[in-house]
C-alpha cells in the first residue's frame, strides 16, 4: 500500500510536471487523481488493511493527494501564463543595475563638515531639539526682550519649551555636563518661524563648535576656521571674519570662507569668492558665570554656522526645500 502511494505521488508529479497544455494536464488529473483514477483505485484496497494501519495509510494517501493537487494547481496557472517567445531573451545584453542608495546631501555634508572638527580633537556632543528657554535663550544671555524671543520666529510647543532656534543650546549643555577644558561640536535640525523660499525653510541644519580653556584667543578662534576653510576649499583657502554682534560672544564677528565652487575668484554662487557661512566669537563671562565656571580663570570662543547652504552649492541643489522634501533629482545633481 506503502509502495503503491509513493509510486502514484512520483509519477503523478513527473506527469504534471511534463503537461504541456491544459488539456493534457486534465488527463493526467483523470489518470492520477480522478474518481477512477490510481489514487482512488489504491484507496480502495484500504479496506483490506489489517484495521491497525488503516488511519496511518488513510493519511499517507490524502497527503499524496494534496500534493498531486497543489502541483497540478501550480502548473495549471505557469501553463495560463502568457509566455514569453524565447527569441525575446537576448542573453548577451547587459543586465540591469540594481538602483543603489544613497546617503541624504545633508547627512555626506554634515558628517565632512563634522569630521573636519573631529580630526582637530573637538569631540561631537549631542544637545536636544526640543528644549527650554533657559538653553536655548537665557543661559546663551539672550534677554527675554531680544528680538530673537519674539514668538513669531520660534516654534513654541507650550510656555517656556521650544523647538530649538540655533545649536548654541548645545553650548550650555555641554558646560552644564562637563567640565573645562572643552572642546565639542554638536549637529541638528533648528526650527524658526520663517517663511519658506528658495533660499529659506523654517527646518535648517548647523553645526556648532565649542572650544573652552585657559588663555584661549581669537588668533585661535580664527586658526581653527582657517584649518577649517583650507579642508574644505583646498591649500590657499582662508576666512574672513566681519564685526558682528552675538549677545553670548564677545568679540563677535560673522565668517566667510573661501568659496569652494569657485576657489575664491568670485563666481555666480558668492559672487565675491567668500561664503558667508555662519557667526562666531570669544565665549562672554556672563555665559560661562551662567554655568558656573569661573570667568576669571576660562576663557573660550564658540562658533555656529548652516549646513544647508554648504550641501547646496556642494550638491547643486537650486532650493532648500528640495532637501527637507526629499526631492530625488537632488541624488542626480552635482
Ligand atoms: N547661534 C547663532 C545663529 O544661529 C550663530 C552663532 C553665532 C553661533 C556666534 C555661535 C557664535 O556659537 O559664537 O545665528
Amino acid at each position: 500500500m506503502r509502495n503503491d502511494l509513493g509510486r502514484i505521488l512520483k509519477e503523478g508529479l513527473e506527469a504534471i510536471v511534463a503537461a504541456s497544455s491544459q488539456r493534457e494536464l486534465d488527463e493526467v488529473r483523470s489518470r492520477y487523481t480522478g474518481r477512477s483514477g490510481a489514487l482512488a483505485a489504491a484507496m480502495k484496497k484500504l479496506r483490506d488493511l489489517p484495521s491497525a494501519e488503516r488511519p496511518a495509510a488513510g493519511q499517507l494517501a490524502n497527503e499524496v493527494k494534496g500534493k498531486l493537487e497543489a502541483a497540478e494547481e501550480a502548473r495549471r496557472a505557469a501553463l495560463a501564463a502568457p509566455k514569453r517567445a524565447a527569441a525575446a531573451v537576448d542573453l548577451t545584453l547587459p543586465g540591469r543595475a540594481p538602483r543603489r542608495g544613497a546617503f541624504h546631501p545633508i547627512v555626506e555634508t554634515t558628517r565632512r563638515v563634522a569630521e573636519i572638527f573631529q580630526k582637530m580633537g573637538f569631540d561631537l556632543f549631542d544637545a536636544p531639539e526640543l528644549d527650554t528657554e533657559h538653553y536655548n535663550f537665557e543661559a546663551l544671555a539672550i534677554p527675554a526682550t531680544h528680538p530673537a524671543r519674539d514668538e513669531q520666529d520660534s516654534f513654541y510647543v507650550e510656555p517656556g519649551v521650544l523647538l530649538r532656534t540655533h545649536t548654541s543650546n548645545a553650548q550650555i549643555h555641554a558646560m552644564e555636563t562637563r567640565k573645562p577644558p572643552l572642546r565639542i561640536i554638536s549637529v541638528g535640525r533648528c526650527y524658526r518661524r520663517d517663511a519658506s523660499d528658495p533660499r529659506h525653510s523654517p527646518v535648517f541644519h548647523q553645526i556648532e563648535g565649542l572650544l573652552v580653556d585657559e588663555h584661549v584667543s581669537l588668533a585661535q578662534l580664527r586658526g581653527v576656521l582657517t584649518a577649517f576653510a583650507r579642508e574644505i576649499a583646498g591649500e590657499g583657502a582662508g576666512v574672513r571674519f566681519r564685526p558682528d554682534f552675538f549677545p553670548f560672544t564677545e568679540p563677535s564677528a560673522d565668517f566667510s570662507v573661501t568659496c569652494f565652487v569657485c576657489k575664491g575668484k568670485g563666481c555666480r554662487v558668492c559672487g565675491t569668492g567668500w561664503l558667508e557661512l555662519g557667526g562666531a566669537g570669544m565665549v562672554d563671562p556672563a555665559v560661562f558665570e551662567n554655568v558656573g565656571y569661573d570667568p576669571e580663570r576660562w576663557t573660550g570662543f564658540a562658533f555656529g554656522m548652516g549646513l544647508d547652504r554648504v550641501a547646496m552649492l556642494a550638491y547643486g541643489v537650486p532650493d532648500i526645500r528640495m532637501l527637507l522634501e526629499n526631492d530625488m533629482r537632488m541624488f542626480g545633481l552635482g
